[in-house]
């Protein structure tokens, strides 16, 4: 059963075209800079065991899992199907506008872990998939949720573009907490600037992540 935290004003955004049509064309970019990008491979060096399967939702052609690392399986979802493709991490993949149909096709505890980079703040029916979410990350498995302090203005709703860092974080929480996942972890940190900037101490993209592990 999914339970509802946001209200429907909350789900609305400036574009509420399809998201594919946003998407469709591919963006070999990096959303995030290089300083928030190490935190988040140490993030998952220190909380994913190697012989984990993963669940990389909201993907694109980049992963950010440590390099080194051979995980089990690396399952990849996204919008676009080309960047999916070129993304070297991902064992199977697939294309699906979450905004229309949040139904994962996983079975249910087939992951040991869910990750979302930069993807929940597009997410207009969070509540269905955290619950999606509960269902298929097996018991003591771990969802891993990181963000900073950018979007897509138009294709964020209203949830997100009119709260800042500590409301998103809040949100989170609260949507997953209401899906009967515990309380999560949050974490909250400063990066370095890549680059001459960082060594005089310059700041990079801020680190935002919700971690919260299934209960049995
Ligand atoms: C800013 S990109 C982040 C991509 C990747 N996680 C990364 O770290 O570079 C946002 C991603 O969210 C996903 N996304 C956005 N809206 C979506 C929707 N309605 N349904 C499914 N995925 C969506 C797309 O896969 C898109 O690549």
């Amino acid at each position: 059963m999914v339970v509802t935290v946001l209200s429907d004003a909350q789900r609305r955004k400036l574009d509420d075209s399809d998201d594919s049509l946003f998407y469709a064309e591919p963006r070999f970019v990096q959303h995030l800079d290089g300083g928030f990008r190490q935190r988040l491979t140490e993030l998952y060096r220190e909380r994913l065991p190697p012989c984990a399967t993963v669940l990389d939702l909201m993907s694109s052609w980049v992963s950010h899992l440590p390099d080194d690392i051979r995980y089990d399986r690396v399952i990849g979802h996204g919008l676009n199907e080309q960047e999916l493709a070129a993304n070297p991490r991902l064992d199977q993949r697939w294309v699906q506008n979450l905004n229309r149909d949040q139904t994962l096709p996983l079975d249910d505890g087939s992951v040991d872990a869910a990750l979302i980079v930069a993807g929940w703040q597009y997410l207009q029916q969070p509540e269905a998939v955290a619950a999606e979410l509960l269902r298929v990350v097996r018991p003591h498995g771990q969802l891993i949720v990181a963000f900073s302090n950018r979007m897509f203005f138009t294709k964020a709703p209203q949830v997100w573009t009119d709260g800042g860092d500590r409301d998103h974080l809040l949100t989170i929480s609260s949507v997953l907490m209401a899906q009967g996942w515990p309380r999560p972890q949050l974490l909250a940190e400063d990066t370095r600037a890549p680059g001459p900037l960082g060594w005089i101490g310059g700041k990079g993209d801020p680190f935002f992540a919700v971690i919260a592990e299934r209960p049995q």
